[in-house]
Protein backbone atom coordinates (compact mmCIF):
# COMPACT_ATOMS: atom_id res chain seq x y z
CA UNK A 1 0.00 0.00 0.00
CA UNK A 2 1.15 3.15 -0.42
CA UNK A 3 2.00 6.42 1.64
CA UNK A 4 -0.15 9.25 1.48
CA UNK A 5 0.86 12.41 0.15
CA UNK A 6 0.46 16.30 -0.30
CA UNK A 7 0.27 16.43 3.47
CA UNK A 8 -2.87 14.58 3.20
CA UNK A 9 -2.37 12.77 6.01
CA UNK A 10 -5.74 10.91 7.69
CA UNK A 11 -7.14 9.44 4.43
CA UNK A 12 -7.75 6.28 3.65
CA UNK A 13 -4.88 4.17 2.17
CA UNK A 14 -4.73 4.22 -2.09
CA UNK A 15 -6.53 0.99 -3.17
CA UNK A 16 -4.49 -1.64 -3.63
CA UNK A 17 -3.37 -2.56 -7.42
CA UNK A 18 -4.93 0.29 -8.62
CA UNK A 19 -2.93 1.74 -11.22
CA UNK A 20 -2.22 -2.20 -12.52
CA UNK A 21 -5.51 -2.82 -12.68
CA UNK A 22 -6.14 0.69 -15.18
CA UNK A 23 -3.26 -1.03 -17.39
CA UNK A 24 -4.30 -4.56 -17.58
CA UNK A 25 -8.39 -5.53 -16.59
CA UNK A 26 -9.70 -6.43 -19.54
CA UNK A 27 -7.08 -5.71 -21.77
CA UNK A 28 -6.05 -9.35 -21.77
CA UNK A 29 -3.88 -9.81 -25.59
CA UNK A 30 -5.24 -13.49 -25.50
CA UNK A 31 -8.92 -11.97 -26.29
CA UNK A 32 -7.54 -11.21 -29.99
CA UNK A 33 -6.12 -13.55 -32.60
CA UNK A 34 -3.44 -10.23 -33.16
CA UNK A 35 -2.53 -10.63 -29.34
CA UNK A 36 -2.79 -6.40 -29.62
CA UNK A 37 -1.92 -5.54 -26.16
CA UNK A 38 -4.06 -2.33 -26.51
CA UNK A 39 -7.84 -3.25 -27.41
CA UNK A 40 -8.50 -3.17 -31.07
CA UNK A 41 -10.87 -0.05 -32.09
CA UNK A 42 -13.79 -2.45 -32.95
CA UNK A 43 -16.14 -0.47 -35.46
CA UNK A 44 -18.43 -3.53 -36.51
CA UNK A 45 -21.90 -2.84 -36.06
CA UNK A 46 -22.45 -6.76 -36.80
CA UNK A 47 -21.22 -9.45 -35.80
CA UNK A 48 -20.98 -13.07 -37.37
CA UNK A 49 -22.85 -16.10 -35.77
CA UNK A 50 -21.84 -19.77 -36.30
CA UNK A 51 -25.81 -20.62 -36.73
CA UNK A 52 -29.09 -18.55 -35.78
CA UNK A 53 -28.62 -17.26 -32.10
CA UNK A 54 -25.23 -19.02 -31.67
CA UNK A 55 -22.50 -16.08 -31.63
CA UNK A 56 -19.69 -15.78 -29.55
CA UNK A 57 -20.08 -13.05 -27.31
CA UNK A 58 -21.21 -10.41 -29.56
CA UNK A 59 -23.78 -9.95 -32.02
CA UNK A 60 -24.82 -6.36 -32.22
CA UNK A 61 -23.27 -3.08 -31.08
CA UNK A 62 -25.44 -1.56 -29.44
CA UNK A 63 -26.15 -4.59 -27.41
CA UNK A 64 -22.19 -5.54 -26.90
CA UNK A 65 -18.87 -4.15 -28.49
CA UNK A 66 -15.57 -5.65 -28.04
CA UNK A 67 -14.04 -2.27 -27.30
CA UNK A 68 -16.83 -1.32 -24.73
CA UNK A 69 -16.22 -4.97 -23.00
CA UNK A 70 -12.67 -3.67 -22.59
CA UNK A 71 -13.53 -0.36 -20.91
CA UNK A 72 -16.43 -1.67 -18.96
CA UNK A 73 -14.11 -4.11 -17.40
CA UNK A 74 -11.65 -2.04 -16.53
CA UNK A 75 -14.13 0.46 -14.89
CA UNK A 76 -15.67 -2.37 -12.67
CA UNK A 77 -12.28 -3.21 -11.63
CA UNK A 78 -11.47 0.31 -10.46
CA UNK A 79 -14.52 0.73 -8.70
CA UNK A 80 -14.11 -2.66 -7.06
CA UNK A 81 -17.30 -3.82 -8.86
CA UNK A 82 -18.46 -6.76 -10.46
CA UNK A 83 -20.14 -5.10 -13.13
CA UNK A 84 -19.98 -1.68 -15.29
CA UNK A 85 -22.15 -0.18 -18.30
CA UNK A 86 -20.93 2.75 -20.53
CA UNK A 87 -23.59 4.95 -22.21
CA UNK A 88 -23.35 8.07 -24.57
CA UNK A 89 -23.20 10.74 -22.07
CA UNK A 90 -23.30 11.16 -17.96
CA UNK A 91 -26.79 12.18 -18.43
CA UNK A 92 -27.79 9.24 -20.86
CA UNK A 93 -25.95 7.40 -17.66
CA UNK A 94 -28.86 9.03 -15.65
CA UNK A 95 -32.10 8.96 -17.52
CA UNK A 96 -31.11 5.13 -17.67
CA UNK A 97 -30.96 4.50 -14.09
CA UNK A 98 -34.58 6.35 -14.06
CA UNK A 99 -36.01 3.77 -16.46
CA UNK A 100 -35.71 1.57 -13.15
CA UNK A 101 -38.46 3.36 -11.79
CA UNK A 102 -41.93 3.44 -12.89
CA UNK A 103 -45.03 6.24 -12.80
CA UNK A 104 -45.16 7.24 -9.02
CA UNK A 105 -42.03 5.88 -7.52
CA UNK A 106 -40.27 8.97 -5.65
CA UNK A 107 -37.14 9.89 -6.24
CA UNK A 108 -35.05 11.96 -3.56
CA UNK A 109 -32.03 14.10 -4.82
CA UNK A 110 -29.70 15.83 -2.88
CA UNK A 111 -30.19 19.79 -2.96
CA UNK A 112 -26.83 20.46 -4.05
CA UNK A 113 -26.74 18.51 -7.29
CA UNK A 114 -24.77 18.98 -11.02
CA UNK A 115 -27.61 21.29 -12.54
CA UNK A 116 -28.00 18.84 -15.40
CA UNK A 117 -29.12 16.37 -13.27
CA UNK A 118 -31.70 18.81 -11.10
CA UNK A 119 -32.73 19.80 -14.68
CA UNK A 120 -33.50 16.06 -15.75
CA UNK A 121 -35.20 15.35 -12.63
CA UNK A 122 -37.15 18.72 -12.60
CA UNK A 123 -38.22 19.32 -15.94
CA UNK A 124 -38.12 15.88 -17.70
CA UNK A 125 -38.48 12.95 -15.01
CA UNK A 126 -41.21 14.67 -13.14
CA UNK A 127 -43.38 14.89 -16.92
CA UNK A 128 -43.04 11.33 -17.38
CA UNK A 129 -44.54 10.42 -13.34
CA UNK A 130 -41.77 9.92 -11.60
CA UNK A 131 -42.22 12.21 -8.23
CA UNK A 132 -38.90 14.29 -6.80
CA UNK A 133 -37.76 15.18 -4.07
CA UNK A 134 -34.55 17.38 -3.49
CA UNK A 135 -33.40 16.65 0.24
CA UNK A 136 -30.24 18.01 1.86
CA UNK A 137 -28.70 14.61 2.83
CA UNK A 138 -26.02 15.74 4.39
CA UNK A 139 -27.87 15.61 7.44
CA UNK A 140 -29.14 12.34 7.71
CA UNK A 141 -32.39 13.21 9.88
CA UNK A 142 -33.89 14.99 7.11
CA UNK A 143 -33.39 12.12 4.66
CA UNK A 144 -33.96 9.65 7.33
CA UNK A 145 -37.89 11.59 7.92
CA UNK A 146 -38.01 12.82 3.58
CA UNK A 147 -38.45 8.38 2.82
CA UNK A 148 -41.95 7.42 2.40
CA UNK A 149 -43.26 3.94 1.28
CA UNK A 150 -43.11 5.51 -2.66
CA UNK A 151 -39.29 6.41 -2.21
CA UNK A 152 -37.44 3.80 -4.74
CA UNK A 153 -34.26 6.04 -5.55
CA UNK A 154 -31.93 7.91 -3.71
CA UNK A 155 -29.46 10.46 -5.68
CA UNK A 156 -26.09 11.27 -4.11
CA UNK A 157 -23.41 13.54 -5.50
CA UNK A 158 -20.71 14.15 -2.82
CA UNK A 159 -19.12 16.63 -3.14
CA UNK A 160 -21.73 18.65 -4.61
CA UNK A 161 -21.42 20.86 -7.55
CA UNK A 162 -20.41 23.44 -6.43
CA UNK A 163 -21.03 24.13 -2.87
CA UNK A 164 -18.64 21.14 -2.36
CA UNK A 165 -20.86 19.48 0.81
CA UNK A 166 -19.42 16.15 1.85
CA UNK A 167 -22.50 13.22 2.23
CA UNK A 168 -21.66 10.33 4.47
CA UNK A 169 -22.34 7.68 1.99
CA UNK A 170 -21.93 5.39 4.73
CA UNK A 171 -24.57 6.64 7.02
CA UNK A 172 -26.93 7.15 4.02
CA UNK A 173 -26.69 3.82 3.01
CA UNK A 174 -27.63 2.43 6.96
CA UNK A 175 -30.88 4.63 6.56
CA UNK A 176 -32.01 3.64 3.28
CA UNK A 177 -31.06 0.08 3.65
CA UNK A 178 -33.76 0.09 6.62
CA UNK A 179 -36.45 0.00 4.17
CA UNK A 180 -36.84 -2.64 1.52
CA UNK A 181 -36.41 -1.84 -2.26
CA UNK A 182 -34.39 1.63 -2.42
CA UNK A 183 -31.94 2.16 -4.90
CA UNK A 184 -28.94 4.19 -3.51
CA UNK A 185 -26.74 6.23 -6.11
CA UNK A 186 -23.85 8.05 -5.86
CA UNK A 187 -22.90 9.95 -8.94
CA UNK A 188 -18.80 9.88 -7.94
CA UNK A 189 -18.00 12.23 -11.06
CA UNK A 190 -15.98 14.48 -8.82
CA UNK A 191 -14.86 12.25 -7.04
CA UNK A 192 -13.16 9.21 -9.78
CA UNK A 193 -12.52 5.55 -9.11
CA UNK A 194 -9.10 6.37 -7.60
CA UNK A 195 -10.33 8.77 -4.31
CA UNK A 196 -13.89 7.11 -3.59
CA UNK A 197 -15.58 3.41 -3.93
CA UNK A 198 -19.04 4.28 -3.22
CA UNK A 199 -19.73 0.88 -3.77
CA UNK A 200 -17.90 -0.49 -0.66
CA UNK A 201 -19.21 2.06 1.48
CA UNK A 202 -22.72 0.70 0.47
CA UNK A 203 -24.20 2.57 -2.42
CA UNK A 204 -26.05 0.28 -5.07
CA UNK A 205 -24.83 1.92 -8.05
CA UNK A 206 -22.19 4.32 -8.89
CA UNK A 207 -22.13 6.87 -11.43
CA UNK A 208 -19.74 9.01 -13.59
CA UNK A 209 -20.06 11.36 -16.07
CA UNK A 210 -16.73 10.00 -17.75
CA UNK A 211 -16.67 13.11 -19.69
CA UNK A 212 -14.60 14.47 -16.58
CA UNK A 213 -11.63 12.81 -14.67
CA UNK A 214 -12.06 9.79 -15.93
CA UNK A 215 -11.86 9.93 -19.15
CA UNK A 216 -9.78 12.98 -18.47
CA UNK A 217 -8.42 14.33 -21.54
CA UNK A 218 -11.57 16.47 -22.70
CA UNK A 219 -12.13 14.87 -25.57
CA UNK A 220 -14.65 12.32 -24.66
CA UNK A 221 -18.10 13.18 -23.72
CA UNK A 222 -19.55 9.70 -21.75
CA UNK A 223 -21.14 8.02 -18.69
CA UNK A 224 -20.27 4.97 -16.62
CA UNK A 225 -22.10 3.09 -14.17
CA UNK A 226 -21.12 0.12 -11.76
CA UNK A 227 -22.85 -2.03 -9.77
CA UNK A 228 -21.99 -5.05 -7.67
CA UNK A 229 -26.33 -6.74 -7.87
CA UNK A 230 -26.40 -9.38 -10.22
CA UNK A 231 -30.10 -8.17 -10.93
CA UNK A 232 -29.47 -4.61 -11.06
CA UNK A 233 -26.83 -5.29 -13.83
CA UNK A 234 -29.32 -7.50 -15.72
CA UNK A 235 -32.12 -4.59 -15.36
CA UNK A 236 -29.59 -2.01 -16.20
CA UNK A 237 -27.84 -4.02 -19.43
CA UNK A 238 -31.27 -4.40 -20.67
CA UNK A 239 -31.84 -0.54 -20.62
CA UNK A 240 -28.41 -0.17 -22.42
CA UNK A 241 -29.25 -2.03 -24.47
CA UNK A 242 -33.13 -0.75 -25.06
CA UNK A 243 -32.67 2.66 -24.75
CA UNK A 244 -29.51 2.50 -26.65
CA UNK A 245 -27.35 5.89 -25.72
CA UNK A 246 -24.13 3.93 -25.85
CA UNK A 247 -20.66 5.51 -26.52
CA UNK A 248 -19.10 5.09 -29.79
CA UNK A 249 -15.93 2.34 -29.55
CA UNK A 250 -13.59 4.86 -30.60
CA UNK A 251 -14.94 6.97 -27.55
CA UNK A 252 -14.20 3.58 -25.63
CA UNK A 253 -10.96 3.32 -26.64
CA UNK A 254 -10.04 6.87 -25.73
CA UNK A 255 -11.62 6.37 -22.10
CA UNK A 256 -10.20 3.82 -21.48
CA UNK A 257 -6.50 5.27 -22.94
CA UNK A 258 -7.66 7.88 -20.31
CA UNK A 259 -7.75 5.75 -17.14
CA UNK A 260 -4.08 4.25 -17.74
CA UNK A 261 -3.02 7.61 -16.47
CA UNK A 262 -5.89 8.31 -14.16
CA UNK A 263 -4.17 7.90 -10.92
CA UNK A 264 -1.24 9.93 -11.39
CA UNK A 265 -3.49 12.74 -13.02
CA UNK A 266 -5.32 12.64 -9.69
CA UNK A 267 -2.62 12.79 -7.35
CA UNK A 268 -1.71 15.78 -9.24
CA UNK A 269 -4.52 17.58 -9.42
CA UNK A 270 -5.12 16.77 -5.59
CA UNK A 271 -1.15 18.32 -4.68
CA UNK A 272 -2.60 21.76 -7.00
CA UNK A 273 -5.85 22.53 -5.55
CA UNK A 274 -4.13 21.76 -1.93
CA UNK A 275 -1.54 24.20 -2.61
CA UNK A 276 -4.48 27.07 -4.72
CA UNK A 277 -6.89 26.49 -1.61
CA UNK A 278 -4.12 26.82 0.76
CA UNK A 279 -3.06 29.95 -1.03
CA UNK A 280 -6.50 31.69 -1.38
CA UNK A 281 -7.26 31.12 2.31
CA UNK A 282 -3.94 32.96 2.80
CA UNK A 283 -5.47 35.79 0.34
CA UNK A 284 -6.83 38.91 2.28
CA UNK A 285 -9.13 39.70 -0.73
CA UNK A 286 -10.92 35.94 -0.36
CA UNK A 287 -13.96 35.68 1.85
CA UNK A 288 -13.95 32.21 2.26
CA UNK A 289 -12.64 28.93 0.87
CA UNK A 290 -14.43 25.69 0.31
CA UNK A 291 -12.07 22.55 -0.03
CA UNK A 292 -12.81 19.51 1.31
CA UNK A 293 -9.03 18.47 1.65
CA UNK A 294 -8.67 21.62 3.78
CA UNK A 295 -8.99 21.24 7.72
CA UNK A 296 -11.19 24.62 7.68
CA UNK A 297 -14.16 22.43 5.39
CA UNK A 298 -16.47 21.92 8.37
CA UNK A 299 -16.92 17.79 6.76
CA UNK A 300 -12.73 17.85 6.65
CA UNK A 301 -13.16 14.61 8.47
CA UNK A 302 -15.66 12.90 7.01
CA UNK A 303 -13.62 12.96 3.67
CA UNK A 304 -11.46 11.25 5.17
CA UNK A 305 -12.75 9.04 6.47
CA UNK A 306 -14.65 7.67 2.89
CA UNK A 307 -12.01 8.77 0.75
CA UNK A 308 -8.50 8.49 -0.15
CA UNK A 309 -7.85 11.89 -1.10
CA UNK A 310 -9.72 15.31 -2.60
CA UNK A 311 -10.12 16.09 -6.41
CA UNK A 312 -9.19 19.55 -8.17
CA UNK A 313 -12.31 20.96 -7.84
CA UNK A 314 -11.71 24.17 -5.27
CA UNK A 315 -14.71 26.75 -4.52
CA UNK A 316 -14.12 30.43 -2.93
CA UNK A 317 -15.69 33.30 -2.39
CA UNK A 318 -14.28 36.74 -2.75
CA UNK A 319 -14.80 39.97 -1.13
CA UNK A 320 -17.64 42.22 -2.52
CA UNK A 321 -20.59 41.46 -4.79
CA UNK A 322 -20.87 39.61 -7.98
CA UNK A 323 -19.85 42.57 -10.09
CA UNK A 324 -16.61 41.84 -8.39
CA UNK A 325 -16.73 38.31 -8.73
CA UNK A 326 -17.78 39.27 -12.70
CA UNK A 327 -14.22 41.62 -12.83
CA UNK A 328 -12.23 38.63 -11.44
CA UNK A 329 -13.20 35.83 -13.57
CA UNK A 330 -13.66 38.11 -17.16
CA UNK A 331 -9.42 38.56 -16.12
CA UNK A 332 -8.32 35.18 -15.25
CA UNK A 333 -6.55 34.12 -18.18
CA UNK A 334 -8.09 30.71 -20.23
CA UNK A 335 -11.09 28.82 -20.56
CA UNK A 336 -13.88 29.64 -18.20
CA UNK A 337 -16.60 29.76 -20.11
CA UNK A 338 -17.89 26.38 -19.92
CA UNK A 339 -18.20 26.65 -16.35
CA UNK A 340 -21.33 28.46 -17.15
CA UNK A 341 -22.70 26.30 -20.14
CA UNK A 342 -25.14 22.78 -20.69
C1 LIG B 1 -21.33 15.76 -11.34
C2 LIG B 1 -21.84 15.59 -12.74
N1 LIG B 1 -22.70 14.60 -13.01
C3 LIG B 1 -23.20 14.41 -14.26
C4 LIG B 1 -22.84 15.24 -15.30
C5 LIG B 1 -23.43 15.01 -16.67
O1 LIG B 1 -22.49 14.38 -17.48
P1 LIG B 1 -22.35 14.59 -19.07
O2 LIG B 1 -22.00 16.03 -19.28
O3 LIG B 1 -21.25 13.64 -19.43
O4 LIG B 1 -23.67 14.23 -19.65
C6 LIG B 1 -21.92 16.27 -15.07
C7 LIG B 1 -21.53 17.17 -16.16
O5 LIG B 1 -20.92 18.19 -15.96
C8 LIG B 1 -21.41 16.45 -13.75
O6 LIG B 1 -20.57 17.44 -13.45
Amino acid sequence: MEKAEDGSQGFLPPFEHFATQAIHVGQEPEQWTSMAVVPPISLSTTFKQQAPGQHCGFEYSRSGNPTRNCLEKAVAALDGAKYCLAYASGLAATVNIAHLLKVGDTVICMDDVYGGTNRYFRKVASKMGLKITFVDCSKLECLESAITPDTKLVWLETPTNPTLKIIDIQGCADVIHKHKDIILVVDNTFMSAYFQRPLSLGADICMYSATKYMNGHSDVVMGLVSVNGDDLYERLKFLQNALGAVPSPFDCYLCNRGLKTLQIRMKQHFHNALAVAQYLESNPRVEKVIYPGLPSHPQHKLMKRQSTGCPGMVTFYIKGNLEHAEIFLKNLKGHYDSCFSS
